[in-house]
């Protein structure tokens, strides 16, 4: 794994390059980053306030920048929290959206991740997980701190 600041470096030959800079700071940031073109790319970036000029998404806004496959994930997970993964007795959820050639490879990452992936479907739906910025933020100043999440279908989960 190569991890790049904001002086940028190059991208080429990555299998999937991770957007996760200020969602304020994707044009900049990605100015800085040679060989993104084409890449298969996934958007973990937050936005707060307006949606990037132009777009319904900052996803989308990084799309039209790289030219590839683009999926957003990752955005609506706690980074202080990855480290507590593996000992959940079941996996916690990732919302995800992702054109379609994206699909495989982002939910390769949330399993290694340790997570469960939710696909909400293209890249349209980038916009919706960037609006639960609002939401997150509302329970994590609450009374649940940072938080894992899941859905499951009806008896998926036994053990009470
Ligand atoms: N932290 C979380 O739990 C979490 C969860 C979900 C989503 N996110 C989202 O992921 C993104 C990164 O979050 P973070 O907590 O990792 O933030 P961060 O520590 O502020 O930023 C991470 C990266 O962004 C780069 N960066 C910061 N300001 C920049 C700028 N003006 N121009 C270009 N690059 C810049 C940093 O470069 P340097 O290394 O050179 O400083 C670093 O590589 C945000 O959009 C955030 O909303 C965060």
């Amino acid at each position: 794994m190569t991890t790049l600041g904001r002086d940028g470096g190059d991208a080429t030959g990555s299998d999937v390059v991770l957007v996760a800079i200020p969602g304020d700071a994707i044009a900049d940031g990605l100015a800085m980053v040679s060989g993104l073109r084409g890449q298969i790319t996934i958007d973990a970036s937050n936005k707060f306030g307006e949606r990037p000029t132009g777009f319904d998404s900052v996803a989308e806004q990084v799309k039209s920048l790289t030219g590839g496959p683009t999926a957003k994930a990752f955005n609506t997970n706690f980074a202080a929290l990855y480290d507590k993964v593996d000992a959940e007795t079941v996996p916690p959820g990732t919302m995800f959206a992702s054109d379609p050639e994206a699909r495989d490879t982002t939910e390769q990452l949330i399993r290694d991740a340790g997570f469960d992936p939710i696909h909400l479907g293209d890249l349209g739906q980038a916009a919706l997980l960037e609006g639960l910025i609002a939401l997150t933020r509302v329970l994590e100043t609450g009374d649940l701190g940072p938080f894992f999440y899941r859905f499951n279908r009806p008896g998926e989960i036994s053990a009470r």
